[in-house]
């Protein structure tokens, strides 16, 4: 992002045309910043081993367009879902590039993964055996990670720690090697992984470093009772400076100096030699993205508000955990900032707030407030909430710039509706 007369840039392109071009809201996705974050991770991992694999974190931002870029990179993917099974395989990556997570998959979710040789994360002794069976009717042997329960407690919003011993994700440390025991008598699966994931915008190292010895640890264990591990899954995490000026997040080489050490010496002790397989969703795709919204309104109330075209049903993130983002005028950017604004969307409910008492430039009907570091978990937890169809979204790459999603319509929230038989004629 940049400033140029008065403007803010998105790579090579003024946010205040690609509004008044595409209208708003709009979200725009910088390729070119995807690409920078994927190589960056690489070479940091990269500077300790060559034995590792990238999985992006689909949830995070899951358009064809944005997994393709990815995928063109070398990337694989932590899936969640069928559907994500089926767009990361559509964007080229490759099955076995692919590993299918998630605490609560249906038996067409199994199947799907034991038709496409996907392998599956299993998150419970129940998981297994249906897996088994689903496998054995099929034909085929399938292999498997189990998700662990590190118990481990992380710095950031409770509602993203996911590797605390009470949350619903993984099988806690202490069933661990019966999961495996039992998974080596299984006829169909078979066990080559060990999978976890401690948490989201974690902005220190250490809870990683704490996670890889962990997992380093069940690694030994799992080994000694016959399992041949070939990765070793330490999940996503890190987290990104969305207070631009306050926050000090750790970059890739932080991240890797802490985690790459203790894995290979670990794993060298053990005399074993699994790949390392990591999971970034939100610290390759979160600056990619600004969401663009367009000033409906201004209003003096109690405070002065900012009423504009996108709310909660398409930035959930400061409605739910209470998120930052930074707050730009897009077309007045280097105005010097004069009043306090709260960002108020267009849902009809209280808790429809971007931003709070933020320090801005004069606003008036017609500006373009961009909300920066929207790229991770903003289009992807949107939602068609009081009947608004979804906006639209653009990829800019360079010069080039194209819709990777149109806007919806009022047809797109009728497409799925049924008319139900009874309403038919007079009441
Ligand atoms: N692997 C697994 C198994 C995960 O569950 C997640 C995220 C990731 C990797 C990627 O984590 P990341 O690198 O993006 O932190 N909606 C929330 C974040 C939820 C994260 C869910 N799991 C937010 O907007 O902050």
């Amino acid at each position: 992002m940049q400033v140029r007369d008065g403007h803010l840039y998105i790579g090579a392109h003024d946010c205040t045309s690609l509004a008044a071009e595409f209208g708003t809201p709009l979200y725009v996705t910088d390729e070119g910043r995807i690409q920078e974050n994927f190589r960056r991770v690489r070479a940091a991992l990269a500077r300790y081993s060559s034995a590792f694999r990238i999985l992006y974190a689909a949830k995070a931002n899951g358009n064809l367009s944005v997994l393709q870029t990815l995928a063109r990179e070398g990337a694989g993917a932590d899936v969640f879902s069928a559907g994500e099974v089926q767009l990361a395989l559509l964007a080229g990556m490759r099955p076995e590039y692919l590993l299918f997570n998630g605490s609560s998959k249906s038996r067409a979710d199994l199947a799907l993964a034991v038709e496409r040789g996907i392998r599956v994360s299993v998150d419970s002794f129940d998981e297994l055996r249906q897996l088994d069976a689903v496998a054995g009717d099929a034909g085929r042997e399938v292999e498997i990670s189990f998700r662990v329960n590190p118990a481990l407690e992380v710095p950031t919003h409770p509602k993203i720690a996911t590797g605390l011993a009470t949350t619903k994700f993984g099988i806690p440390a202490g069933q661990i090697l019966d999961a495996y025991r039992e998974a080596l008598s299984c006829a169909y699966v078979r066990p080559v992984g060990l999978h976890c994931h401690i948490g989201s915008q974690i902005l220190d190292v250490e809870p990683f470093a704490r996670a890889a010895e962990v997992m380093v640890r069940v690694a030994g264990a799992v080994t000694d009772i016959g399992v041949d591990l070939s990765f070793l899954d330490i999940g996503g995490g890190l987290g990104i400076p969305y207070r631009r000026d306050a926050d000090s997040a750790p970059g890739f080489e932080e991240y890797a100096d802490a985690v790459m050490p203790v894995v290979l010496e670990g794993l060298a002790e053990l005399g074993i030699s699994p790949e390392l397989w990591v999971e970034p969703g939100r610290s390759l795709v979160a600056d990619s993205t600004v969401l663009l919204t367009g000033v409906n309104s201004v209003k003096s109330a109690h405070k002065r508000f900012v009423n504009v075209d996108a709310g909660f049903n398409l930035l959930l993130r400061p409605a739910m955990y209470d998120s930052y983002h930074e707050v730009v005028v897009a077309n007045r950017a280097d105005a010097p900032p004069v009043q306090e604004y709260t960002i108020a969307g267009p849902i009809c409910e209280t808790g429809d707030i971007l931003a709070t008492d933020r320090m801005l430039p004069a606003v008036e009907e017609g500006d373009v407030i961009a909300m920066l570091d929207a790229g991770a978990y903003g289009f992807s937890m949107s939602s068609q909430y009081n009947s608004r169809p979804r906006c639209p979204e653009v990829m800019v790459s360079g010069e080039r710039k194209a819709l990777m999603r149109r806007g919806e319509t009022v047809d797109d929230l009728l497409a799925t509706m049924e008319p139900l038989p009874w309403h038919q004629g007079a009441p």
